[in-house]
């Protein structure tokens, strides 16, 4: 008998196209070259096989900006998850720290995934980070009202996943939520401007759920 595999929150199978492009970018990219078989060059370096690579890099980080509507340059590529939430948590900690936010307030959920809650143990060691964990109900959603009410002048990020990994519930409420943190920090920071607070918002697993 054929297993099922129901575990699509964790992974899902390559899209075929996209399988297709990998496998072309990565045997067969020059035909024309025999010299160069295979796109393998260090995209930093200047010599025949990194240029090779970089307009390989650049063409897939234009593609990429342009399903999200955002420039190539804000795209940065990682190798999962866990890196991607230690980069954007740690880039946004670091930045209020460093423009004189020196204890940065951070609120997450306890719904968060261990990449999340272990970088944010990391930013109370180094960075003197406050945390607040908000709970959340029976189906996995934070209260509005709780989050309205742990934001303070300090509070320079927040973080809330939008899809579990476990449970599945993917946050009906993601669009709201962001607008909400923007509205309620930039609100803040016209109030009380003891700080130049640096302020950033990550959902993990953003996706744009404004057209369903
Ligand atoms: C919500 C969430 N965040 C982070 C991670 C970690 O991702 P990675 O294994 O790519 O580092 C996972 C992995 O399952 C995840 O489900």
């Amino acid at each position: 008998m054929n297993p099922i595999y129901l575990d699509y929150n964790g992974t899902t199978p390559i899209h075929p196209q996209i399988r297709q492009m990998m496998a072309e970018s990565l045997l067969s990219q020059q035909k024309e070259n025999e010299f160069i078989s295979n796109c393998f060059g260090n995209p930093s370096s200047s010599h025949v096989y990194g240029v090779e690579a970089k307009q390989s890099l650049n063409l897939a980080r234009k593609q990429t900006a342009s399903l999200i509507d955002c420039q190539p340059s804000e795209i940065v590529f990682t190798s999962g998850g866990t890196e991607s939430n230690n980069m954007a948590i740690q880039g946004v900690v670091i930045q209020a720290y460093v423009n004189g936010n020196h204890q940065p307030h951070i609120v997450t959920s306890s719904f968060e995934h261990p990449a999340v809650e272990n970088v944010l143990r990391v930013c109370k060691q180094l960075y003197n980070a406050r945390v607040t964990v908000l709970n959340v109900d029976n189906f996995g959603f934070i209260n509005l009202q709780d989050l309205s009410e742990s934001l303070t002048k300090d509070t320079c990020l927040v973080t809330i996943m939008l899809a579990n990994n476990e449970i599945g519930t993917v946050n009906p409420q993601a669009d709201t939520c962001i607008q909400y943190i923007q509205h309620s920090i930039q609100f803040q920071q016209r109030e009380q401007n003891e700080h130049q607070i640096a302020h950033g918002c990550v959902i993990s697993q953003w996706k744009d759920t404004s057209n369903n």
